[in-house]
């Protein structure tokens, strides 16, 4: 059995204190995998995107602890272990489109000549190359969305973490992108939570957790690929495999 890639044990996060304070996560437990392909539903203010910045180390919990066991320490997840695909818009404005997909391979050591080429594979597989030279303020919304996906992919990470990554796209564009996103993931061999509100993307994955007022309740990840445990040795026909710390 891998390493997780995290382990959340009893992580909350409060916003703010005393009577006006809001708790926006609570205690939530949970272990994500290699290749673990979850989605996050819950309604708008459920603590989705909290608990993605709390996994993903871009916040620090107000009780319980996160880590990272296949990974490393907080200071060593960025660039290139976790990458982010935030909710709103994330490209640096002064620099181009292929700039910002480069920015986190060179920061990852890639001589220029090697970020460039990978930026633009990563650019290609999206139909983007054409963009390269814009600004993030002369391209659309869903084309911004596309290309910090492909940024995201680009550095080749352990985890993604993706905030409504199609929220912005048009239907067809959407299921287009994350068939893109899937078939990347699962040539690296790397894991996703990705949240959403959209149930066709939902049904792509492999699991949905949910969020309701800052509780997150997990499912078993379907990992089909994994040997046979002791459940299905038991005689049930099941192939989830409970991902759940207790
Ligand atoms: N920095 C902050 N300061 C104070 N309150 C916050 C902060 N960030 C989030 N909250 C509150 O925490 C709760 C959870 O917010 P969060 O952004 O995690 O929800 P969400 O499920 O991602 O919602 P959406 O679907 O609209 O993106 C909300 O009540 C929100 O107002
Ligand atoms: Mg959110």
């Amino acid at each position: 059995m891998a390493e997780p890639l995290v382990i959340a044990n009893g992580v909350s996060r409060r916003f703010g204190s005393g009577p006006a304070a809001t708790d926006a996560l609570r205690e939530a437990t949970c272990a994500i995998y290699p290749g673990d392909r979850i989605a996050l539903t819950g309604p708008s203010g459920s603590g989705k995107s909290t608990f993605m910045h709390l996994i993903g180390g871009l916040d620090v919990p107000s009780g319980g602890t996160v880590t990272w066991p296949a990974l490393g320490p907080r200071a060593a997840l960025r660039p290139g272990r976790i990458v982010d695909v935030f909710q709103g818009p994330s490209l640096l404005p002064p620099l181009s489109v292929i700039e910002n997909v480069r920015l986190p391979l060179v920061l990852q050591g890639l001589s220029d000549r090697a970020a460039t080429k990978h930026a633009e594979s990563a650019l290609s597989a999206f139909t983007l190359v054409h963009l390269r030279d814009k600004l993030p303020e002369e391209i659309s919304g869903g084309q911004a969305q596309r290309v910090a996906i492909a940024r995201a992919l680009a550095v080749r990470p352990a985890l993604i973490l993706a905030d409504e990554p199609t929220g912005q796209l048009d239907s067809a564009t959407a299921i287009e992108v994350l068939s893109i996103l899937l078939g990347t993931l699962a040539d690296l061999g790397a894991a996703i939570v990705i949240s959403t509100h959209d149930p066709r993307v939902a049904e792509r994955l492999d699991t949905v957790w949910s969020m309701r007022d800052g509780v997150l309740a997990t499912l078993p990840v379907n990992r089909p690929h994994e040997p046979a445990g002791p459940a299905t040795r038991c005689g049930t026909a099941l192939l989830w495999t409970s991902r759940v710390v207790s």
